[in-house]
């Protein structure tokens, strides 16, 4: 029995966590959680909201609320969300816990006393317009490695690449738009260049790791680790333990203490169930292992800095033992982001599908060791292809069979014949194979084992033909059935931390009492009594519909402003056209030269079909389309409301899935009454107008009604 901390990676509570969260958090853990409880090893898992830090106070402003407020009302969602996922924590906790605060300022002093940290003087951008610092995610500009054009002065979202504020191009001031300029500040430093022997050769036992995990961070180590600030201007977050005034206006960075959290929440849980001291077994005895379950966003703070406060802190804490670090889940190849407000959101998932479904698609298309793709067709097929055809199927079948044929009863096994037996190792062999993988985090290979054995169940089923035996040997049928219950019984018993809500439906149905998650991972392998009564209820898993959406719903359109022209080098009738969509930069070519000077060109709002294909005009690589009327005579582009924002939406849905040129042309966008432009659909049933806010999209220059668009 070992004991196993699961330590998740806590959500900021500034606003709703989308899929990519839960795939590579939530999910992972506590399938990885029910296995060992299952195996018999005393888990603790723990985690809870990120309620500091900039991400809250920048939404926070936005909205016009105090940051608790914001935070509170995110953690209570967060906390449903989990919940609604089956996701079972032993403490999900918040870090505005005055008792989490209170032994981050402990771990803080003792880090001080140890001299790990000290007081000194930087710069840091500026804001005059506002009179503000601007930390972490105040500060907007382009990244200098991928020139992704909204990084953040802390990290670049696009690459990932962990910045200084002053590295950015073109920095901005979030809020007044403004360029910072330096301005000198005190903050508290942890010395993290203290600890790069002894995590050179702590990492150095760590082949275990996921290779992007291990390659990450000797990228990190190998580039000198650099003393690091850890206190923010900022008035949203921990007070800094020190004494001065200065200080009272600066706030504990966010990622220093929100990381204690792991062992601060360890305390708590064992705080509350009254034995304190047995927080010890987790944290100080080296033979507990602990897991950490992040975003590969998150890597360096949990394989470098973390490791480090705990060595500064106690050289007796246990270390990670695993960091199995997941990458992203993207939607349509773009990145999901809460900040941005892209994604596919979790209440939104669990209003409308089961928390199995969702489960099932996370770890069976989990970005383990590289990206992967939210698609919603292939939610729906692999939902319905595998766990509803496979799994589900096979143990209906063998359930309703059994009811109808054999009164309701698990039948005895009389004579096993080969393809008996042969089902019955098979049995061992996936449990065993699930099991090896899960050891090793491989959820993907492990669930994939697991449907195998009911894919394996599906096939013995067929070959038996128990429609037929029951009229010609009805012992050998009932053998049949006996054997394919005996089939289900260990699938609800693999697949419960899979999918932990169905496998109690079918534990129950196949007649047992008892919860299908407090037996031991190895009640796999065991028989079902012939005899047991059973109570068939209604399939495991219903049909996924997604609803194709309406042809408008296909097309993503907003409003960009043209920020540079040049002539096409390659053809005379084409520009090569920059266009700003506010968070984003794209060069797309346009073929309007005969039509609009340059001068013209430079400045407009124009409307940008941001999800076409990209795709090579004579030579020169475009990204979207800068739409038009076209007639015989003239171009005139479509002109947005004066006042429309860069980035806002003219119709369709942002991240809607890339259509190909031909595609987009079957749809029919026309100009009506008033130059108002509107989309018509395929079959010109659909007349749905351009608009931002309540103000129509116009066309320049004037074209008569049913001038086309595109
Ligand atoms: N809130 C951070 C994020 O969502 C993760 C913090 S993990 C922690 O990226 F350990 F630092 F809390
Ligand atoms: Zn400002």
């Amino acid at each position: 029995m070992t004991k196993i901390l699961v330590a998740v990676a806590w959500p900021y509570a500034s606003g709703p966590r989308h899929i990519g969260h839960a795939v590579s958090t939530f999910i992972p853990a506590d399938i990885f959680s029910r296995y060992h409880r299952m195996k018999g090893d005393e888990v603790l898992m723990v985690g809870g909201s990120d309620m500091h830090g900039t991400p809250t106070t920048v939404r926070a402003e936005e909205e016009g609320v105090p940051p608790e407020v914001l935070a509170n009302r995110y953690h209570a969602l967060h906390a449903k969300n989990i919940e609604q996922l089956g996701v079972r924590y032993d403490l999900y906790w918040n870090t505005a816990d005055p008792n989490h605060k209170r032994d981050v300022q402990e771990i803080f002093t003792t880090l001080r006393g140890k001299g790990y940290i000290d007081e000194r003087t930087m710069t840091s951008p500026f804001c005059a317009k506002g009179n503000h610092f601007l930390p972490d995610r105040y500060v907007e500009g382009e990244c200098p490695r991928c020139h992704f054009k909204s990084a953040r002065g802390d990290q670049c979202e696009n690459c990932g690449r962990l910045l200084d504020p002053f590295e950015l191009i073109d920095p901005r001031c979030r809020v007044h738009g403004t360029p910072p300029s330096p301005k000198e500040t005190k903050h508290a430093f942890f010395r993290l260049s203290a600890f790069q022997d002894p995590l050179e050769r702590w990492i150095a036992d760590k082949g275990h790791w996921r290779l992007p995990v291990l390659t990450f961070t000797r990228a990190w180590l190998e580039e000198g680790l650099q003393d690091r600030p850890v206190t923010r201007d900022i008035h949203w977050g921990i007070e800094v333990p020190l004494p001065g005034p200065e200080w009272a206006s600066k706030r504990i960075y966010v990622w220093f203490e929100a990381v204690m959290g792991y062992l601060t929440a360890s305390r708590e849980y064992w705080r509350r169930k009254g034995s304190p001291v047995r927080c010890k077994e987790w944290w100080y005895d080296p033979e507990a292992r602990h897991y950490y379950f992040i975003g590969k966003d998150n890597i360096v703070f949990h394989t470098l800095f973390w490791p480090a406060i705990l060595m500064g802190y106690d050289e007796n804490l246990v270390l990670p033992h695993d960091i199995p670090a997941a990458q992203f889940m993207n939607i349509s190849g773009e990145k999901m982001s809460a900040g941005r407000g892209k994604g596919v959101w979790l209440p939104d998932l669990l209003e409308r599908f089961s928390p199995d479904q969702i489960r099932y698609y996370g770890t069976a298309n989990m970005p383990e060791l590289k990206d992967s793709e939210f698609d919603w067709k292939d939610f729906a097929q692999r939902n319905n292809s595998e766990l509803l055809a496979v799994y589900g199927n096979f143990v209906h079948r063998a359930l309703t069979f059994a009811a109808k044929n054999f009164a309701n009863a698990v039948p005895a096994a009389a004579f096993l014949d080969g393809a008996d037996k042969g089902m019955v190792r098979n049995i061992e062999e996936q449990w065993k194979k699930v099991g090896q993988n899960l050891e090793y985090c491989h959820f993907r290979d492990a669930l994939r084992e697991a449907i195998q054995l009911a894919r394996l169940g599906n096939v013995y089923f067929d070959a038996k033909a128990p429609w037929d035996l029951v009229r010609t040997d009805r012992a050998a049928c009932g053998t049949a059935l006996h054997v394919s219950l005996r089939v289900s019984r260990a699938l609800a018993v693999v697949m419960a931390p899979f999918t932990p809500f169905s496998s109690s439906s079918l534990w129950n149905a196949l007649g047992y009492d008892s919860d299908v998650h407090g037996q031991p991972w190895g009640a796999a392998l065991e028989d079902i009594p012939a005899g047991q009564r059973l109570r068939v209820g209604a399939p495991l898993f219903a049909k996924i519909e997604i609803e194709t959406p309406g042809d408008a719903e296909r097309l993503d359109v907003r409003v960009g402003r043209i920020v540079e022209v040049q002539d096409h080098p390659n053809a005379d009738k084409l520009y090569v056209i920059t266009v700003d969509l506010g968070d984003e930069v794209r060069t797309l070519v346009a073929g309007m030269k005969a039509n609009y000077t340059k001068e013209q060109m430079l400045g407009k709002r124009v409307a940008v079909l941001c999800n076409l294909e990209p795709a090579k005009l004579r030579g020169v690589p475009s990204n979207g389309m800068v739409l038009a009327a076209e007639d015989a005579r003239d171009v005139g582009l479509l002109l947005p409301p004066d006042d429309a924002p860069f980035g806002a939406q003219i119709l369709g849905t942002r991240g809607a899935p890339r259509l190909t040129f031909s595609e987009f042309q079957k749809f029919k966008i026309r100009v009506a009454e008033g130059d108002r432009v509107v989309f018509l659909g395929t079959d010109e049933k659909q007349s749905i107008p351009f608009k931002v806010g309540d103000k129509f999209v116009r066309v320049d220059k004037g074209f008569p009604p049913g001038t086309p668009v595109h």
